[in-house]
């Protein structure tokens, strides 16, 4: 692989041995996947605190030290060296828990602690404790055309098709070097061949609620697997998504299949036209959306869904934008929330004190709900004890609890969960 004079330097030891190891993984990355050169970025995305009772064992064994878990997850290296500042900016995502909800997520106060240790020392050397899988909403928004280098599947697919900034799906290990070096390895979405729509999606119906673009997304992603889409309508998308419907859509996409990059024919900046987002070339094959394909994927979602009785209903996948919460507060004023079900709403917590200050929290919480921050239940395998049907508005969501976590999802509207929160009941059908 080519390197620059800079990169030739820091591979040489120039920053000490822990920028020296992020060089060497980066260049056996790159090489492994055939790419030419590194690009620089200054955008980085990551989990990098320990919230695991094997990363703290790992921690103690080691002496206690935390460049001793950085270097060995996040580097790759099972030498100990020690972890300078970051050189680029770096947001952490998600994590395992809430650590201000240790009971009800069922984490001990000791591995709080230890998770208090790690975010102190990642803040110390730099990151942005953002602590949600949605970096975007809360003050991490790259520019078109900003290689950047993510990792959380339903962020790189926000940041590549809404942003039309660039990123693969990156790892821990990665993004390790990469907040080191301001380095990550010049292929796939960064490169302008391969974010070209493969697959035409001709829209036949509207597609227009929150529950309308997460079915479509699943839809999609079950079809087009890894490959680029491109949503278009013959008479154009009469609504333009929001975000709050354009995080379900992608998310939704990146679960059922692998979309990292998707076009909005007229919408997504890359794609003024259908031809714009094509590249030029012929589509692999064109789909076709219309009410059949919406049931059929509405009833694939709930295929888990049989009993009626709700015990859980989780909002906030990807994490709730304040819209969401205020929508949320809305439907659920003035109602309680049935004595056998919980409310558990997850958000950033930047935005948990929006809605603090806005009175959002107090209306969710005198119904008998609550706010959540940093985690969800598919990351942290926590919710509420005795649940075995859960009701979603996340598309995402509905896919994974059931296989993680073994029990029966209901995927409605946010109106149709917020109903089941205070009946204990799933009364949603497809609409
Ligand atoms: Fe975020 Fe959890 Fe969904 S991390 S995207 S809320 S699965």
């Amino acid at each position: 692989m080519h390197l620059s004079d800079e990169e030739k330097a820091m591979y040489d030891g120039r920053d000490g041995p822990a920028v020296q190891k992020a060089m060497d993984l980066l260049m056996r990355y790159g090489e492994a996947l055939g790419a030419e050169r590194l690009v620089e970025t200054r955008n980085v995305c990551a989990t990098i605190t320990s919230t695991t009772p094997f990363q703290r064992d790992f921690a103690l064994a080691k002496g206690g030290g935390m460049d001793a878990v950085f270097s060995e997850f996040s580097l790759d290296s099972q030498e100990t060296v020690e972890i300078p500042k970051f050189k680029v900016f770096t947001s952490h995502l998600q994590l395992g828990f809430d650590p201000g909800q240790p009971e009800r997520m069922g984490v001990s106060e000791e591995i709080v602690r230890f998770y208090e240790k790690s975010e102190r020392h990642a803040a110390g050397l730099g990151a942005q404790i953002m602590n949600t899988c949605t970096p975007y909403q809360v003050g991490n928004i790259p520019t078109r055309g900003e290689h950047c280098a993510w990792m959380e599947s339903s962020a790189v697919v926000y940041c590549n098709s809404v942003l039309g900034a660039r990123t693969n799906t990156e790892g821990r290990e990665s993004t390790g070097a990469a907040m080191l070096t301001g380095r990550i390895p010049y292929w796939g979405y960064h490169l302008d061949q391969n974010r070209r729509a493969t697959h035409v999606v001709e829209l036949e119906i509207e597609v227009e609620s929150v529950q309308d673009w997460g079915l479509l997304g699943y839809y999609i992603g079950e079809h087009v697997q890894e490959r680029v889409p491109v949503v278009h309508s013959r008479r154009g998308i009469s609504r333009v998504p929001n975000l709050p419907r354009l995080k379900h859509f992608g998310a939704a996409a990146s679960s059922s299949g692998g979309v990292e990059m998707y076009h909005i024919a007229g919408v997504t900046p890359e794609a003024l036209t259908l031809e714009q987002a094509l590249g030029g070339k012929a589509p692999v094959e064109v789909l076709r959306y219309g009410e059949a394909e919406r049931r059929a994927t509405y009833e694939k979602i709930n295929t888990t869904g049989k009993d009626a009785e709700v015990q859980y209903v989780m909002l906030g996948c990807p994490h709730y934008t304040i819209e969401q919460i205020w929508e949320a507060a809305q439907l659920i004023e003035g109602r309680k929330v049935h004595p056998s079900c919980e409310l558990w709403i997850f958000t950033p917590r930047a935005i948990k004190s929006l809605a603090d200050r806005n009175g959002y929290t107090k209306i969710i919480e005198d119904a008998g709900g609550i706010i959540m921050g940093d985690s969800c239940s598919a990351m942290s395998r926590a919710m509420p004890k005795g649940t075995k049907t859960v009701a979603l508005d996340s598309a995402k969501q509905a896919h994974y609890l059931p296989a993680i976590l073994g029990v029966q999802a209901w995927f409605g509207s946010t109106a149709e969960c917020i109903d089941a929160a205070c009946t204990g009941r799933w009364n949603g059908g497809y609409a």
